[in-house]
């Protein structure tokens, strides 16, 4: 199997990023209209959420239909000339596949409803117990995980929202179904796929209650999972060289994630994880606020690249996605030092083994929303935690500055294109908000040479440049400084060190406390960085608010 480690994968949530026909909704047509401007940044695979037929209770994530395009996203020849669009400008589509559940609004699910037994079984009934559902098991957007069927005297697993039924992979015929589904699309040109919450797909073949927990530990890495990877790797996509796939992992380990990901394995390209991103959970609980724990940022991290490193395993690489608030608010300081602390989050990512992801907006200094009424707010998950806190008491206030941190939404506004009165996204009134941040956007980016646009465009040239970035080892340094996030590349002889201020005080970089060559300029020679030049003293590296630095370490003598 190919690593894709010299390339550098684009997420578009669609329904935000551009709008073709002032409807208010980011659509396929608006996304080919804006290829130019991924060209110019130098990705190389665009990753679009589902564009799949939904009753978009989910945005998509809950699909009615596999082999349609949602009218209010374009035709499936809007489709197909993105596709070819794309790849003249050499960039591949990749789309989304969401193949734990579907909407219950899907065919199957409908006739499962009319009692037809094949359909039934495509899905996971079960009956109740005691006058209520048949587990505890809670759903990941809040509320018991089971739906119920007053005809059957039965209950659906739903894992997400109830109108999302958990499909039945048991169940030969479906995953027959699910094949011809990525088999169809790999025939329209497309070069890859996400698989959504794909490690969540495997069920107990007994549902118990779970007394100590939600009832993840029983479907989570679930016991097949690894099987049915493989088989519909054989079945699909594995029939075509070069197609990329990354899956996405819900609340996994380490040890499956090797296995995933291991080009010897055949099961995925790589793997999203999403540890890193629980960090500002105040005793695991997301509804909560708390600032982020930096040290525990720095933990997970080496934890994941060291293991992942060791034993051959592909990790995707991202802060923020359609389902994160911005790192740049969340990690970084968005108010004093907005470009500086987007160009450090970016380093550190990008400078890391695996294989980057750019969210929409992120190359540019895209924030969070800054909502501060519920009336903003379009996601079911933070509607229901929103319901959800007010119940458990929660005062207004206090809810509202928990979502202004947490909520989904913050990276879901539209993209802010230019300062016109629709940003560039749309001549009519966006489905949601665009954020309260003001000043922000690709246009004035576009401008500037000393942009976040341009330090993407650099950072993405620097590892198609050095192999030391695509695939030498990692290694942290400085594992416990509380400010400091820095780590060193190496490839036979070639080392690249990397050092990122995650705060806005100066601090010092002492090589000689962590064996590296003397401190002298000689030694070290900048390939990228977010301030002028380095400021040396003593030896020491001065680190300057939120500063980083990618260095060639080249001993002189
Ligand atoms: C993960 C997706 O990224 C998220 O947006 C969605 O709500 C859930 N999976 C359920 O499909």
């Amino acid at each position: 199997m190919k690593n894709f480690n010299d390339s550098v994968i684009y997420q578009i949530y669609v329904k935000s990023f551009m709008d073709s026909n002032g409807d208010g909704l980011g659509d396929i047509p608006g996304i080919t209209s804006r290829l130019d401007y991924l060209e110019k940044l130098g990705v190389d695979y665009l990753w679009l959420t589902p564009v799949f037929v939904s009753p978009m209770n989910d945005n998509g994530y809950d699909v009615a239909d596999y082999y349609k395009v949602d009218p209010s996203f374009g035709t499936l020849k809007d489709l197909e000339h993105l596709i070819s669009e794309a790849k003249k400008r050499g960039m591949g589509i990749m789309l989304d596949m969401v193949f734990n559940h579907t909407s219950t609004h899907h065919e199957w699910f409908q006739k499962a409803l009319k009692g037809d037994p094949k359909y039934k079984d495509y899905y996971i009934f079960r009956k109740g117990k005691d006058g209520g559902p048949p587990t505890n098991w809670m759903s990941k957007f809040g509320g018991n995980a089971w739906g119920y069927v007053p005809e059957f005297d039965e209950y659906y697993l739903h894992l997400f929202d109830k109108t999302q039924a958990d499909l039945n992979w048991e169940n030969q015929e479906v995953r027959e179904e699910l094949y011809r589904i990525v088999n169809f699309w790999l025939k329209k040109g497309v070069s890859g796929f996400r698989f959504d919450v794909v490690n969540l797909i495997s069920k107990p073949d007994e549902f118990v209650d779970d007394e100590i927990g939600d009832g993840r530990r029983f479907y989570t890495d679930g016991p097949k999972i690894h099987q049915y990877l493989k088989e519909l790797n054989r079945r699909s996509f594995g029939q075509v060289e070069d197609t990329i796939t990354v899956g996405e992992m819900s609340s996994t380990t380490l040890e499956d994630c090797v296995r995933y990901s291991h080009p010897e394995e055949d099961e995925l390209s790589m793997v999203f994880n999403f540890h890193h991103l629980k960090v500002d959970y105040d005793e695991g609980d997301k509804w909560s606020l708390m600032d982020f724990d930096f040290q525990a940022l720095k933990d997970i991290f080496d934890h994941w690249q060291s293991g992942m490193d060791e034993h051959g395993g592909n990790m995707a690489l991202f802060l923020s996605n359609h389902d994160q608030p911005r790192a740049l608010s969340r990690f970084g300081d968005d108010e004093n030092y907005p470009k500086e602390s987007a160009k450090m989050l970016a380093t550190t990512l990008h400078m890391l083994k695996g294989i980057p992801y750019i969210f929409q907006g992120e190359e540019f200094g895209m924030t969070n929303a800054y909502f501060t009424s519920i009336e903003e707010y379009r996601d079911v998950e933070s509607t229901n935690y929103y319901n959800i806190l007010k119940k458990e008491g929660l005062d207004e206030e206090k809810i509202l500055k928990i979502l202004q941190a947490k909520s989904r939404d913050n990276g879901r506004t539209p993209i802010l294109w230019n300062s016109d009165k629709g940003h560039g996204f749309t001549t009519g009134t966006p489905w949601i908000p665009f954020s309260r941040k003001e000043g922000v956007s690709a246009e004035r980016d576009l401008k500037d040479e000393n942009s976040i646009f341009a330090y993407y465009q650099k950072l993405i040239q620097l590892r198609k440049e050095n192999p030391v970035i695509q695939s030498g080892s990692y290694e942290m340094v400085g594992k416990n400084h509380k400010k400091l996030f820095s780590y060193l590349r190496t490839l036979e002889e070639k080392r690249v060190l990397v050092i990122s201020n995650f705060y806005g005080e100066q601090v010092y970089f002492d090589p000689a406390q962590h064996g590296l060559p003397e401190g002298i300029p000689e030694n070290y020679k900048v390939l990228l960085g977010n301030y002028d030049a380095l400021s040396w003293e003593n030896g020491k590296i001065s680190v300057r608010p939120y500063e980083t630095m990618v260095l060639s370490i080249e001993p002189h003598k």
